[in-house]
């Protein structure tokens, strides 16, 4: 509670202090981070149905806004070398640093473009092909926002997101952001990890059992899950005036797991099926829905 509260006071102490890059604590070498980066562009892509060879076509002159992309925006630089227009990246923390480790990821990446993407990247850098001068807010804006919401109206074609909607500290605002941003015909698209990210302690729904005021109290300006499930996130985005694809369950628990957690859990969770507690991870794809803003009556 003590250190909830420190995140809550000084939330940039508390991300220098905790040393915070978005992908957990683990020590990376930047060819590590750079795969990462290239395996989360191709993901997006993949899911949305865009064979490789058109990706390009696709995101020619469009423009792309990114929740949460941590430490270093690779995934943003992706988007721009293969012909965004701009991208917004948006993050409640502060957390990109072009420390000498994230400026060797943005080389790596460049490294593995063909020349026309690489040259595209380079463009973007305040001294062009040079990452470690960082790059141009027009091309990359990056939003601190401690809301978390970018604020764009109807200037975003595709919305997306990695291992993000599971910290967000409001998800209706949320889904109503991403609603607001998108253009009529743009898409969202977001990878949703519903694992205790290391907070259960004998069985891994366990951190549902916390009461919600305890969980707060302990965690609400630490960025850790906001633990709400796949039916919750589904009435959010329909609510946002969003139509939902059937979403892609990634990973599930096994039923005898779920019954053995289900005596303790907190009573947002206690009405939810079984199926609906196994799901450990999910890809969502939304579209706006013609002619409603979110918040509009349906
Ligand atoms: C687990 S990291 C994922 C980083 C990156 N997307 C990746 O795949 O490595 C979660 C990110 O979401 C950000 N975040 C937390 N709450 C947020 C909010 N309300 N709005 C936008 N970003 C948020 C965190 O600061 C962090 O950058």
């Amino acid at each position: 509670m003590a250190s909830n509260l420190l995140a809550g006071l000084v939330p940039s102490l508390y991300v220098r202090l905790t040393r915070q890059t978005g992908r957990g604590a683990g020590e990376e070498v930047p060819d590590d981070i750079a795969g990462y980066c290239m395996d989360s562009f191709t993901d997006y892509f993949d899911r949305l149905g865009v064979p490789r060879d058109d990706v390009e076509g696709w995101l020619r002159g469009k423009t792309a806004l990114e929740y949460g992309p941590g430490d270093v925006p690779g995934v943003a630089l992706l988007m721009l070398a293969h012909g965004a227009e701009k991208v917004w990246c948006v993050d409640r923390f502060s957390l990109v640093r072009l420390s000498d480790k994230n400026v060797d990821v943005l080389r790596q990446l460049l490294a593995r473009l063909t020349p026309e993407q690489a040259a595209r990247a380079e463009a973007c850098f305040a001294r062009p092909g040079d990452p470690a001068s960082g790059l141009r807010a027009d091309k990359l804006e990056y939003l601190v926002r401690p809301s978390g919401m970018s604020g764009l109206v109807g200037n975003v074609d595709l919305v997306y997101s990695r291992a993000v909607l599971e910290h967000v500290n409001d998800l209706d605002a949320t889904y109503a952001d991403m609603r607001r941003a998108l253009r009529p015909g743009g898409v969202a698209i977001h990878l949703v990890d519903l694992r205790s990210h290391g907070l259960h302690r004998s069985h891994p729904l366990d951190f549902l059992c916390w009461p919600s005021w305890l969980w707060s109290l302990m965690y609400a300006y630490k960025g850790v899950p906001n633990r709400w499930r796949l039916p919750h996130h589904l009435v959010a985005a329909r609510s946002a005036a969003l139509q939902v694809d059937t979403p892609v369950v990634t990973a599930q628990l096994d039923a005898a797991s779920v019954q053995a957690v289900r005596p303790c859990l907190d009573r947002p969770f206690r009405g939810l099926s079984d199926d609906d507690l196994a799901v450990q991870g999910f890809w969502l794809i939304c579209r706006p829905m013609e002619g409603r803003m979110a918040g509009a009556a349906p």
